[in-house]
């Protein structure tokens, strides 16, 4: 039996490839670093749906994206209201909720086009703003951060969310995908299916941890202080959010990415190199302390300091992860759909047995 199910294969897949031993993910063929960017979310989206639906090429999963954001505006204004209360990721559980299966849109273009509106809408919502309908012409990375802003965001912010959203559009089988796969096994749809990955999502061991990394920064807050606060958290049996990961042993390269992202928005440079000394720092006391297990930082750690950058709130970073990664998860579903077997495994009995009637 394996806890955790840490090398079990539960599925073959064309869509991607985390080679752990050497920091390598493959994205349909090409390497992360061919792809972020390079190519937009919708090219690379495309590239993932290619054989599973018909997708067609970039401009017309951009078109088709385009039209399903128009489609998905009301169900966010409707739904808003019974937000109240809830955290970011609560609300777009919710408003993701309001999609239905039996939608006109093919259920991948709908889920990935809803996403960025829902998100933004959600975003100014806890703000008191109304949300801002989506402008059909625009990119995903553009629209969503012009819904969430009101005004067009520059050149730079637009290709540095792009890049953000193509680095974490897929990642092998990771608790989200698994989890979507298994729900899409029983043949429960699409919008279903994704509404069970932005749960699994949600915890802080997988998408939940970037907003704590910035919890984490503050809290140190000057370069005194970093090894000792470390040290502290680490002698009170806490984790060090945005290091460690179940399958990569060395850097996990999206982390590579986006360091590279952050650095171009002139916003976060003093963040950055802030970072840069807590990233290195924790390295060290991680290698001193954790001899048995190489602990690396992980995607979450400069998601962070990009989401930051583009002034988006913490708590609304794990529903901004979603935006990219949906696209990833309606693939895994549609190709679990393609060649489908109820997943289903065992569990070991080691609870009474029943008293035998004498
Ligand atoms: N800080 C301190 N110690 C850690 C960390 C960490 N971030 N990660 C793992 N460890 C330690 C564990 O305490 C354990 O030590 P021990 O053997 O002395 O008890 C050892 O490393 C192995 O830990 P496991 O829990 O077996 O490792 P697992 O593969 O289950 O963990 C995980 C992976 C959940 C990502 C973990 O590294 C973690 O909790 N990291 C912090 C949260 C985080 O950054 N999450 C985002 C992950 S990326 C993503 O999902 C998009």
């Amino acid at each position: 039996m394996s806890v955790g199910l840490d090398d079990v294969v539960a599925a073959e897949t064309a869509l991607s490839h985390v080679d752990g031993e050497a920091g390598r993910l493959i994205i349909r063929g090409f390497d992360l670093e061919e792809l972020a960017g390079r190519q937009s979310f919708e090219a690379v989206s495309s590239l993932l749906w290619r054989d599973l639906a018909a997708a067609g090429d970039a401009m017309a999963v951009r078109h088709a994206l385009g039209a399903a954001r128009v489609a998905a505006f009301p169900i966010a204004e409707r739904l808003l209201p019974m937000s109240a209360g809830l955290s970011p990721v609560e609300a777009l559980r919710l408003m993701l909720s309001g999609l239905s299966d039996a939608s006109p849109i093919p259920g991948h273009v709908l889920v990935t086009a809803a996403m960025p509106v829902f998100v933004a809408a959600i975003t100014r919502h806890r703000d008191g703003l109304a949300p801002v309908a989506p402008d059909a012409a625009l990119g995903q990375a553009a629209d969503f951060l012009r819904m969430l802003r009101g005004q067009a965001a520059s050149p730079a912010e637009i290709h540095a969310l792009d890049t953000y959203l193509v680095t974490v559009i897929d990642h092998g089988l990771n608790a989200s995908t698994f989890t979507a796969r298994v729900v899409a096994s029983t043949r429960a749809g699409m919008v279903s299916s994704v509404i069970a990955g932005l749960c699994a999502l949600k915890g802080p061991l997988h998408g939940g941890a970037p907003g704590p990394v910035l919890d984490m920064l503050d809290e140190i807050a000057t370069p005194e202080r970093i090894r000792p606060w470390l040290e502290q958290a680490l002698d009170n049996g806490e984790r060090l959010m945005g290091f460690g990961h179940r399958v990569y042993r060395v850097r996990d390269p999206r982390a590579d990415v986006l360091k590279h992202v952050a650095a171009t928005l002139r916003a976060g440079a003093n963040r950055i190199q802030f970072a840069d000394e807590v990233e290195r720092a924790a390295l060290a006391i991680l290698a001193e302390r954790k001899r048995s297990r190489p602990l690396q930082t992980n995607v979450e750690f400069y998601t962070a300091l990009v989401l930051e950058a583009l002034a988006l709130p913490r708590e609304t970073f794990t529903p901004v992860f979603a935006v990219g990664r949906v696209a990833g998860w309606a693939a895994h579903v549609l190709e679990q759909e393609a060649a489908n077997r109820l997943i289903r495994p065992q569990s070991r009995y080691v609870g009474p047995l029943p008293k035998r009637a004498a």
